[in-house]
C-alpha cells in the first residue's frame, strides 16, 4: 500500500463517514450495514436534482440512464461479469425468487441443495415451495458442524440424469464459512447443471467472481457488506441463461405488443425490469459501491478478518463458549458466532444492545434448535472495540452465570 492509499484507509477517517461509530459498537453488517456520509449526500443530491429540474425532465432521465450504466459497470467490475448481465432487484429474496419462479419446472426434476432448515430462509423456502406445487425433488445436502458437505454426494445426485439445478449459500449467515463453491461449479458444469448461489454473505466482504464461480445466477444484497442504503439489490443472470427464466412481472419496460398481440420479451437486463427503478436506492448503491472499491475488496477482507480474529482470539478463553464456524482463517468470513452456557443469546444480544453492542441472534442449526449471538464486523471496526465487546461479554455472563 503506498502513502495516499494508508493515509485513505486510516481508520479514523474512515470511522467518521460512518456516525454509528460515535455512538455505539455496530458488528451487524450480515444484516444491515450502515451507509457512509457520502451515500447519504449522493441520495439527497438526486432527490435535489429531481425536485429543482423535474424528475421526469429529459436531463433528469439521462442523468438516471446515465447512473444506471455506470453501476451497471462497477458492478460487473466487482463481481467479473458483463453490464447487461445485471438486473437490479429489491434484494436476494427477489434475486433468487426470478430463478425458482421462472422456470417450468417438470415433476420429475431434482434440485439439489445445502443442509435444508440449516440454509438462509431466503435460499431454502423458494426451493420447496417449488417442489411443494411442482412435486420437484429437493435433495437437501446433510452438513457437518461447520456447514460443510460431502462433495461426492453432490456429485452422485448431479449424475442422474432428472437433476436440473443446484443452489447454494457462497458464506453461511450463522457461521460464516465460506463453501467451497468453485469445485461445486465443477459439478454443475460437468453434469452441464444449473447453478444458482445466494451470495448475501460475501459481495463486498471477499471477492466475487461468477466466472471462477461457473454460476448462472447470483442474488445478492446492496445494504449488507458494499454498505448501500435499503430496498436494492442485484441479480446476476448469465447472458446464456437468461433465455430459460420467464419473469415473474411482465410490463411496458420489459416486453413489447406485436401486431397480433403477442408479447415478446425484450432481451436482459430489460427483460426482468418492469416500471420505474428504486432510483434512490440506484444513486446510493453507486456512491457505496465507489467507497467498497476505494478501499479494495482484498483489504477489506484483511480490516475484516483482524477484526474478526481478535474476537476469536479474545472469548475463546470465556468459560462455558462454543465459537461455531471452521478455524481456518481461509474458511470463513469476519462472522463470529458463538454461544456461552449459562446465558441464552437473546439475553446476551438485548444485554449488549442495552450497552450500546450491536450484535444479532441467529439460528446456528436450523429450524430455531439451537442459537448463536452473531457478530458481524466490517472495515469501521476497531481492536478498542473488540475490547469493549469482550468485556461486555465477560460482565454479563458474570451477571446472569
Ligand atoms: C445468506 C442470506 N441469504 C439471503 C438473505 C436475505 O437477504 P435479503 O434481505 O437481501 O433478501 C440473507 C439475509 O440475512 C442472508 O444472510
Amino acid at each position: 500500500m503506498d502513502y495516499d492509499e494508508a493515509k485513505e484507509n486510516d481508520i479514523d477517517i474512515i470511522r467518521k463517514d460512518f456516525p454509528v461509530t460515535k455512538k455505539k459498537i455496530y458488528m451487524n453488517c450480515g444484516s444491515f450495514a450502515p451507509t457512509p456520509l457520502s451515500t447519504i449526500k449522493s441520495i439527497t443530491d438526486f432527490l435535489v436534482r429531481c425536485s429543482e429540474e423535474g424528475p421526469d425532465s429529459s436531463s433528469v432521465q439521462e442523468y438516471i440512464t446515465s447512473l444506471m450504466q455506470d453501476l451497471r459497470i462497477i458492478l460487473g467490475q466487482l463481481i467479473n461479469c458483463e453490464p447487461e448481465e445485471i438486473i437490479f432487484t429489491q434484494s436476494t429474496t427477489e434475486g433468487l425468487n426470478y430463478v425458482a419462479s421462472g422456470f417450468k419446472w417438470k415433476k420429475s426434476d431434482i434440485i439439489i441443495a445445502r443442509g435444508g432448515l440449516h440454509e438462509h430462509y431466503a435460499n431454502y423456502f423458494p426451493w420447496l415451495n417449488i417442489s411443494k406445487k411442482y412435486g420437484v425433488k429437493l435433495e437437501e445436502i446433510k452438513i457437518d458442524k461447520n456447514g460443510f458437505f460431502d462433495l461426492d454426494k453432490i456429485d452422485k445426485i448431479a449424475k442422474n440424469k432428472n437433476t436440473r439445478l443446484i443452489t447454494l449459500s457462497h458464506v453461511l449467515y450463522n457461521s460464516g464459512a465460506i463453501m467451497p463453491v468453485e469445485e461445486v461449479g465443477k459439478i454443475a458444469k460437468r453434469q452441464n447443471l444449473l447453478y444458482s448461489i445466494d451470495a448475501a454473505q460475501s459481495v463486498g466482504t471477499i471477492n466475487v467472481d461468477v466466472k471462477k464461480i461457473g454460476c448462472d445466477f447470483l442474488a445478492f444484497p446492496g445494504f449488507k457488506w458494499i454498505c448501500g442504503p435499503p430496498g436494492i439489490g442485484i441479480f446476476y443472470c448469465k447472458k446464456e441463461s437468461a433465455s430459460l427464466l420467464t419473469p415473474k412481472y411482465i410490463g411496458g419496460e420489459s416486453a413489447i405488443i406485436t401486431d397480433e398481440k403477442n408479447l415478446v420479451y425484450s432481451e436482459s437486463p430489460q427483460k426482468f425490469q418492469t416500471g420505474f427503478r428504486n432510483y434512490l436506492g440506484i444513486a446510493g448503491l453507486a456512491s457505496s459501491l465507489k467507497y467498497i472499491q476505494r478501499l479494495g475488496v482484498n483489504e477489506i477482507r484483511k480490516m475484516n478478518m483482524k477484526v474478526a480474529n481478535e474476537i476469536i482470539e479474545e472469548i475463546r478463553t470465556i468459560p462455558g463458549i462454543s465459537i461455531f464456524g471452521p478455524k481456518d482463517e481461509k474458511l470463513r468470513s469476519s462472522i463470529v458466532s458463538f454461544a456461552i452456557d449459562s446465558v441464552s443469546p437473546k439475553v446476551m444480544v438485548s444485554r449488549l444492545e442495552k450497552n450500546g453492542i450491536i450484535v444479532a441472534e441467529r439460528d446456528i442449526v436450523g429450524g430455531g434448535k439451537k442459537k448463536a449471538v452473531r457478530a458481524s464486523p466490517h472495515f469501521f471496526n476497531t481492536t478498542n472495540e473488540v475490547s469493549t465487546l469482550v468485556q461486555n461479554i465477560k460482565n454479563i455472563q458474570n451477571m446472569f452465570g
